[in-house]
């Protein structure tokens, strides 16, 4: 066999898989679609919106907070493209960045599609349209998601968006009507309600990002309200229709009765899908399920035992470090060690401001479970740090065992929430308990108070501040 491993996509899964390969001795190829690697992550993900969210949120405190902190501005003015060419150059040094890594551990990359030939032979159909035929010992497969839509809701790309053509908007819309209040939804909604569009979220279930804790969901419904938003929630949306100069966006509402928002963009984010188009999955003996996923077992190993698949593909969050986690897995695995993922402290984020941050159960799947737990809250307006920084908004949440003190969920939304998630995840990975984490000393004045002090409010009611 000419490889060890070949890796379909190069996503955060398969550029993590790839490299970890190449460090455990193995002669390794990654396979990507794309002229840049980085997958969806680094080109129309994660990266890309981040940099729109860090850009609009500058300008949303130059318009609103500086005046406040004494810093005088005159004529405020968003330049979009100039927005969008400063995200396009940190997703460029991101990408450039990946190819730097594959040369460094000397990781074949062949550019082009890849097709499945048999269980060990691949096809790579290049963009000039010639082809090659690539053999290894085993496949990761990595090839990610797409955006998925409803037939009521046609994408088109022009009007009718997706989170890809949202990250590329050369004007500010006036009225952006945004389907689904989930993650993608939340996110780039706050671009755009920070830089003057007024927004309109239309969701299908009764909150903000319904799968994270019901707390979280409210108070970033508060937040985001703030910035002018409205909020059609439990209402099922039937038609949405391009009329050439904008949107018409139909849904009916709880009680049956039908709305209409007339707007000039619509940013469908409903979800979304698996990617195996065009993989031929058959020729190696294998299928996607209903939902497009590939079937994998505990050891992330397809039913053809030297084909694994990791990331969007499979069943689980839709999250680049749960891909990176699983790309190091298989490789270790291949390697013949015993890793483990602990899939329950696999943190969620989101990236608007505040920010929100959640790992372990959610209290209504505590609820659910029958668990006897407590909750400890604090808030950031109880926080010396956050008066000084006029960032106010948010808390700090925290679930323990109601028997051990086992801290069994924590949930932030506030200011910093996404580098803060970090030590709930160490304490969760040791089995800490609140006790553990309020009896801890927290640098002062830091966000990270709110933790402590939401801990010391799980430990009979200690909390200090408050
Ligand atoms: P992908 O990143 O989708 O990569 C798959 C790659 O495979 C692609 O490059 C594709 O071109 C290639 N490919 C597919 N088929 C073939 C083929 N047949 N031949 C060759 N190549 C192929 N997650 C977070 O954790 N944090 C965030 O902040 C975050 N923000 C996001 C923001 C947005 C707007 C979006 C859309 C997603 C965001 N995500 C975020 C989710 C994150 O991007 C994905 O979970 C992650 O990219 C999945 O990684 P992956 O390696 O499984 O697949
Ligand atoms: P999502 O699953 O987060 O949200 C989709 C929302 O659409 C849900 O609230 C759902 O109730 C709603 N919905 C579904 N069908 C609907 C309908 N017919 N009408 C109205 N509302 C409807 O999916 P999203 O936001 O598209 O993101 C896709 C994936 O990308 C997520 O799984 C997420 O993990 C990942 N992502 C992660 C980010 C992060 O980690 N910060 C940022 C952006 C995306």
């Amino acid at each position: 066999m000419q490889y060890d491993v070949i890796v379909i996509g190069s996503g955060p899964g398969g550029y993590v898989a790839a490299i970890r390969c190449a460090q455990l001795g193995m002669k390794t190829a990654i396979v990507e679609k794309y002229k840049t690697l980085g997958g969806t992550c680094l080109n129309v993900g994660c990266i890309p919106s981040k940099a729109l969210l860090d850009s609009s949120e500058h300008f949303y405190n130059a318009a609103h907070t500086f005046a406040e902190h004494g810093i005088k501005l005159a004529d405020l003015q968003v330049d979009l493209p100039q927005m969008i060419r400063r995200k396009e150059g940190v997703v460029e040094a991101n990408v450039t960045g990946i190819s730097f890594l594959m040369k460094k551990n000397k990781i074949t990359v062949h550019q082009g599609f890849g097709s499945f030939v048999d269980a060990n032979t691949l096809k790579v159909k290049k963009d000039d349209g010639s082809e090659e035929q690539i053999t290894t010992k085993n496949f990761i497969i990595a090839t990610g998601s797409k955006p998925t839509s409803f037939p009521s809701m046609p994408i088109d790309k022009k009007r009718i968006i997706t989170s890809t053509e949202a990250l590329t908007l050369q004007e500010v819309p006036k009225h952006l009507i945004v389907i689904g209040a989930g993650v993608i939804g939340a996110e780039l909604g706050s671009v755009y309600a920070r830089i003057g569009s007024k927004v309109s979220f239309v969701e299908f279930a009764d909150s903000m990002i319904p799968t994270m804790d019901k707390t979280m969901g409210k108070e970033l419904q508060k937040a985001i309200k703030k910035l002018g938003a409205d909020f059609y929630f439990s209402h099922k949306v039937t038609s949405v229709e391009n009329t050439g100069e904008g949107v018409v966006v139909k849904a009916d509402t709880p009680k049956g009765e039908q709305i209409t928002l007339e707007g000039d963009y619509c940013l469908v984010s409903v979800g979304r899908r698996p990617y195996t188009d065009g993989l031929n999955l058959e020729a190696a003996g294998l299928a996607a399920d209903s939902r497009g996923r590939i079937e994998v077992d505990d050891h992330l190993q397809t039913k053809v035992p030297n084909i694994y698949a990791i990331g969007d593909v499979i069943r689980g969050a839709m999250l680049a470090h749960k891909a990176e986690e699983e790309g190091v897995f298989v490789a270790e695995t291949l390697a013949g060690q015993k890793p483990h993922i602990n899939y329950r402290l696999i943190p969620g984020v989101v990236y608007t401001w505040p920010e929100v941050a959640s790992v372990g159960f959610t209290e209504e799947e505590l609820k659910q479970d029958g668990r006897a737990y407590k909750v400890g809250s604090f808030p950031y307006k109880a926080l010396g740090r956050a008066r000084a920084s006029m960032d106010l908004d948010g808390l700090v949440k925290v679930l323990a065992d109601k028997q051990t003190d086992e801290i069994l969920g924590m949930h932030i939304i506030g200011a910093r929430a996404a580098d803060m998630i970090a030590e709930c995840v160490v304490a969760m990975e040791y089995r800490a308990s609140a006790e553990d984490i309020a009896r801890m000393s927290h640098a002062h004045p830091t966000y990270t108070e709110a933790i402590k002090e939401a801990c010391l409010a799980a430990t009979e009611n200690r909390a200090i501040h408050m």
